[in-house]
């Protein structure tokens, strides 16, 4: 695995990618690499050559009161990590690199980033679609690998590639979970044990709207109470929002019709924490996606 921390050089193997007409896959990450990241690197080198793994804490996405300072950095074993999976390349610039001074562009998708997770980090999504197209147009990936885990961030990236005419296409995966169901995120390592104990309370209000649906349930108002309760009988929680929305435009539905997220956000212990259920029609019914 060669690692590349320059811009220059980045778009010179790019470039010898593309004229070899091979299927450059990217997985744009942050580090403090877990089995969710590594889920969508199996995708991409199930799919593409070369596979291209980027890590880059994006200042531009943290809030002047979030946690860009004390955000884990585990290079080396993310390194290594990544090397055992047949990775060929890392792209790991600095921010100097990505932002030199005189910086001043923003990629703004409107609509979409102005609720519920942008609503909560006024910016972050704007910090996002800005580095997704820097990076985009330094890797020139044929196929971008994201996670659902982060769904309004994923359907963002997708109108800033229809808006702008990318010719990225962009593959969702599925969200991967610890056994007792939390979602992995870099972020977990922030909670205490207690704290950590009482996250569960998050899928556990997933898992319960599923079974409501699964017997039926199609209103919103009755799912929504149902979510609330699993997770205002956890006291370690604070809920930010529990809505459940259309997948298209993330606006609240009142009825299951078609396909949508439950989508959760709760702080724990100062650790705000998100998670999602995919729900989609199927065969008259509904499937529910953890
Ligand atoms: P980061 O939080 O490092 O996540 C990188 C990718 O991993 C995202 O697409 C995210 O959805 C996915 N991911 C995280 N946890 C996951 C899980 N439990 N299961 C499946 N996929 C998971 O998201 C970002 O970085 C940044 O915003 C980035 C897109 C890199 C731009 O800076």
């Amino acid at each position: 695995m060669e690692t590349v921390h320059t811009i220059q050089w980045m778009k010179e193997l790019a470039k010898n990618a593309l004229v070899n007409e091979r299927l450059l896959g990217l997985v744009p990450t942050m580090g403090a690499l877990h089995e969710g990241h590594f889920s969508l690197v199996r995708a991409a080198k199930h799919k593409c050559s070369p596979v291209v793994v980027s890590i880059f804490v994006n200042p531009k996405q943290f809030g002047p009161t979030e946690d860009l300072k004390k955000y884990p950095r585990t290079f080396e074993a993310d390194r290594e990590a990544l090397a055992s999976l047949g990775v060929d390349i890392l792209f790991a610039p600095t921010s100097e690199e990505m932002y030199p001074a005189g910086f001043s562009t923003s990629v703004s998708v409107k609509g979409l980033s102005d609720r519920w997770e942008g609503r909560a980090r006024p910016g972050h999504f704007d910090g996002v679609a800005t580095v997704v197209l820097k990076l985009f147009e330094i890797v020139q990936p044929r196929v971008a690998f994201f996670g659902r885990k982060d769904a309004q961030q994923a359907r963002i990236i997708r109108q800033m590639v229809t808006d702008l005419n990318l010719s990225t296409e962009i593959e969702l995966c599925p969200i991967v979970r610890e056994p007792d169901g939390l979602a992995l995120s870099s972020r977990n390592v922030y909670l205490s044990p207690e704290d950590r104990r009482a996250a569960v309370a998050i899928s556990r209000a997933l898992a319960a709207c599923k079974e409501c649906i699964s017997s039926g349930e199609r209103d919103v108002a009755r799912l929504l109470a149902t979510i609330r309760g699993k997770l205002e009988s956890e006291p370690r929680l604070t809920v930010d929002y529990a809505e459940i929305v259309d997948a298209d435009s993330f606006e609240p539905v009142r009825m299951i019709r078609g396909n949508c997220y439950v989508l959760i956000a709760v702080m724990v212990g100062g650790t705000r924490l998100i998670d999602n259920a995919y729900i989609e029609p199927e065969a008259g019914a509904f499937r529910v996606l953890l």
